[in-house]
């Protein structure tokens, strides 16, 4: 084990980043305890349900990680104030939404969380500590986190008058772990990022994660390069998948198969197989929220073709899903009224219980709009999530959620495939088919099923990019 004199580690927010991260430096840090607090009571209620199926995050994994630390050296709860004072290293792991009103609405990140963050650790830290960036930030983040440190410390220092020497470090240590795939990622990532100022920080960061992670996967580099690499890594993410979805739409016009075109282009080293599946447009918290950030950012320094080129990306995004549900209902006779529609998936991909931004929205809403019955069924979400997504009292009657894929797809006239969970691989379509009004159609937007199995057995089948 790397020895440091690190002991405690402060997270504040217990999401997707903060629960699953602090889990794993808890698992292969046994010697240092790791508190992470949230001001959500519900979120650290669930947390800390004894029914591991109750965890506020579906991960692969999780539960044989917190089975083995909490109660060890891992705690979940909502004392902030105290965590904060207790710890040698905390790490902001907030939430940093797209700002929905004012300046900036639409694009810049909404860093209210942060800063509350960061006014409540000038006021309880005590001592040197080392505050890492650990939610996603635009880049000179660290400035305003730093400003805010350094202004509340005076402030109180002359309040109080005693001398009490609190100092901070600001450290960049961003997140590239996958939704569905978190305990894998953060076990074997291909790099760890750590951007800061002064060696001694870095280093102490570095030695948490030197207990599972080989030095030359640790990358160091200064504050504002870490800070623009998270942004620049899911932008070029994100483009990866817009250029494939985009190409989708000319395979369907031309006679050409994405699959194979994409097969044939990955298997150029220098464009590399991975990320290249055609879909029905990314979703997640992240891409389209980190892109936009950084049109804001590039728009902010007056380069606005950079701004447009990287705002394509989500345009494209946006224009592949309307592309689906418009597909839909021109092969449904052009009217969806009276129809009933299965909707298989509604997480933004497999694996993950997430829901946000999923693609599943914005074109289940498209087909309530034309009059459809949308019976929905996915295998993590909840039925209150799915509801509170679409906005549901709109549509009443309209929506229904099933326990099960074959209750969805029962007397449906169409199937659509949205996410692509295992479980709709395996699923029975023989008897999926017998059960639905004819004609019948399977809409795949994931290219997971196998179309000419499903033409015998009767189906219309629409595959997207092909
Ligand atoms: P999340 O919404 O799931 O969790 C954030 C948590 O922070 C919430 O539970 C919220 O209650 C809590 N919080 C907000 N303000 C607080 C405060 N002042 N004190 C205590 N708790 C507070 O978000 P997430 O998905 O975990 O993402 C967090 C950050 O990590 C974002 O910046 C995101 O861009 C980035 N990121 C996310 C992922 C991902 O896969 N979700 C991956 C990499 C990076
Ligand atoms: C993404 C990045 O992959 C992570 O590195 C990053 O840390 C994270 O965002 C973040 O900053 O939040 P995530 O959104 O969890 O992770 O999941 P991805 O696997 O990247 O998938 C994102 C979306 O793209 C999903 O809707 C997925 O279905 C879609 N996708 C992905 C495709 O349509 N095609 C692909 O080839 C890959």
């Amino acid at each position: 084990m790397v020895s440091s004199n690190i002991k405690n580690i402060c997270c504040i927010g217990a999401g997707y980043v903060g629960g699953p991260t602090m889990s794993i430096i808890a698992l292969k840090c046994p010697n240092i305890t790791v508190n992470v607090v949230d001001i959500n009571s519900n979120r650290i209620k669930a947390w800390n349900s004894e029914n591991l199926a109750d965890l506020p995050v579906f991960e692969p994994g999780l539960d044989d990680v917190i089975r083995k630390c909490r109660g060890r050296n891992l705690y979940f709860s909502t004392s902030v104030e105290d965590s904060i004072a207790m710890a040698d290293i905390i790490f902001i792991s907030v939430n940093t939404p797209t700002k929905e009103t004012g300046l900036g609405a639409g694009f810049a990140s909404d860093l209210k969380w942060i800063e509350s963050s960061a006014r409540t650790i000038a006021k309880f830290a005590k001592g040197h500590t080392i505050v890492v960036e650990k939610s996603t930030l635009p880049v000179k983040t660290a400035e305003t986190i730093k400003k805010i440190l350094y202004s509340l410390q005076d402030f109180e220092e002359e309040k109080n008058n005693n001398n009490l020497q609190k100092t901070f470090s600001i450290v960049s240590n961003p997140e590239f772990l996958s939704e569905g795939t978190a305990i894998n990622d953060l076990l074997n990532p291909d790099r760890v990022l750590i951007g800061g100022e002064d060696n001694d920080s870095i280093d102490k960061v570095s030695s948490i994660y030197n207990n599972w992670i080989a030095s030359n996967k640790i990358i160091t580099t200064n504050l504002w390069s870490s800070e623009l690499s998270k942004l620049v890594a899911n932008a070029f993410l994100a483009q990866r998948i817009s250029s494939i979805n985009a190409i989708s739409s000319l395979c369907e016009s031309t006679g050409a198969n994405i699959q194979e075109v994409a097969m044939a282009i990955g298997s150029d080293s220098r464009i590399g197989n991975k990320f290249l599946n055609s879909g029905p447009g990314f979703g997640g918290s992240c891409f389209k929220k980190d892109i936009l950030n950084l049109v804001y950012l590039c728009r902010y320094y007056g380069l606005n073709e950079v701004a447009d080129y990287w705002e394509a990306v989500v345009k494209i995004n946006s224009w592949q899903q309307k592309r689906i549900s418009s597909i839909i209902v021109k092969n449904l006779f052009g009217t969806l009224a009276n129809k009933k529609l299965a909707i298989l998936g509604f997480s933004f991909k497999a694996d993950t219980n997430d829901t946000r931004e999923s693609p599943s929205i914005n074109i289940s809403q498209d087909l309530l709009q034309e009059g459809a019955q949308l019976a929905f069924y996915d295998p993590r979400v909840k039925k209150e999530q799915i509801l509170k997504e679409l906005n549901s009292e709109k549509y009443g009657e309209n929506i229904q959620i099933c326990k099960t894929a074959i209750d969805a797809a029962t007397g449906a006239d169409a199937v659509i495939i949205l996410t692509d969970w295992k479980e709709f691989l395996e699923l029975n379509w023989s008897f999926i088919y017998k059960s639905m009004r004819k004609p019948s159609w399977i809409f795949d937007a994931r290219i997971c099923l196998d179309n000419s199995y499903l033409k015998d057995l009767g189906f219309n089948v629409w595959t997207l990019g092909s």
